[in-house]
């Protein structure tokens, strides 16, 4: 079984119009839906907005349903030049641009107990569904994609978080799945469509553009699913 995560409704709605045979299950405010979508296996679920509630998903959904990857698709900022809306940026691994502890001598973005800064994503699945994106002529590019609990809307930021960590993309789950995936020795990708450039102009992008960007992810997901 697979597991696929999203944020929003947006992200995810489209994509569970294909499930056959739907089940639901809601536990702690997050519905699960699974079924079948193409060959596979899947449970779905809408974690909703930030880190807590993609971790508190993450963690019922392994729990629950043991899928044996986990995928998070949606929506991203840009942070690479590489990456224009409508593109696909796929984790090489997940970092949280907000983990902060260097008042005490630590690295930015080290999280603590797993004294790691980074976590890397699962390789194999990762070029999977970039090859699945290469043969729907959509644009990707790879490397590490940054998770904090706010929507990056400055140069200010996008500067800070490039620089930092090496970042292509920023939203505001992925490294809370990827953590609990890493918890769980559960392999993860994090997989998200271009809304906006995380910067002055994001604001007035990402109502424009994250429907459509939205509908890039699934359509990578639906062809991902037919294999
Ligand atoms: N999701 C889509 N665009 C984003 C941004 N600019 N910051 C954080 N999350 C996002």
């Amino acid at each position: 079984m697979i597991g696929i995560i999203a944020a929003m409704n947006v992200e995810m709605e489209a994509l569970r119009a294909h499930i056959e045979n739907p089940v639901s299950e809601t536990v702690s405010g997050v519905t699960f839906v699974r079924g079948r979508i193409g060959n596979h296996e899947v449970v779905t679920a809408v974690c909703g907005i930030g880190k807590v509630f993609a971790a508190l998903c993450a963690q019922t959904m392994i729990l629950r349903y043991a899928p044996e990857k986990v995928i998070n698709t949606g929506v991203a900022g840009s942070l690479s030049s590489l990456l224009n809306i409508g593109s696909i940026a796929v984790s090489s691994c997940v970092v949280q641009h907000d983990m902060d502890t260097s008042p005490l001598g630590d690295p930015l973005g080290l999280i603590s107990g797993i004294n790691k800064v980074e976590l890397p994503a699962d390789k194999l699945l990762c070029t999977d569904l970039a090859a699945c994106a290469g043969e729907l002529g959509i644009h990707t590019a790879s490397g590490p994609i940054a998770s904090g609990d706010q929507f990056v809307a400055s140069a200010e930021r996008k500067t800070f978080i490039t620089d930092t960590f090496g970042a292509i993309a920023c939203e505001m789950e992925g490294a809370a799945v990827g953590q609990v995936c890493y918890v769980n020795s559960v392999p993860f990708c994090i997989l998200r469509a271009i809304s906006d450039s995380a910067d002055g102009s994001s604001h007035m992008d990402y109502p424009t553009f994250v429907k459509m960007a939205a509908e890039q992810s699934v359509k990578l997901m639906l062809r991902y699913l037919s294999k």
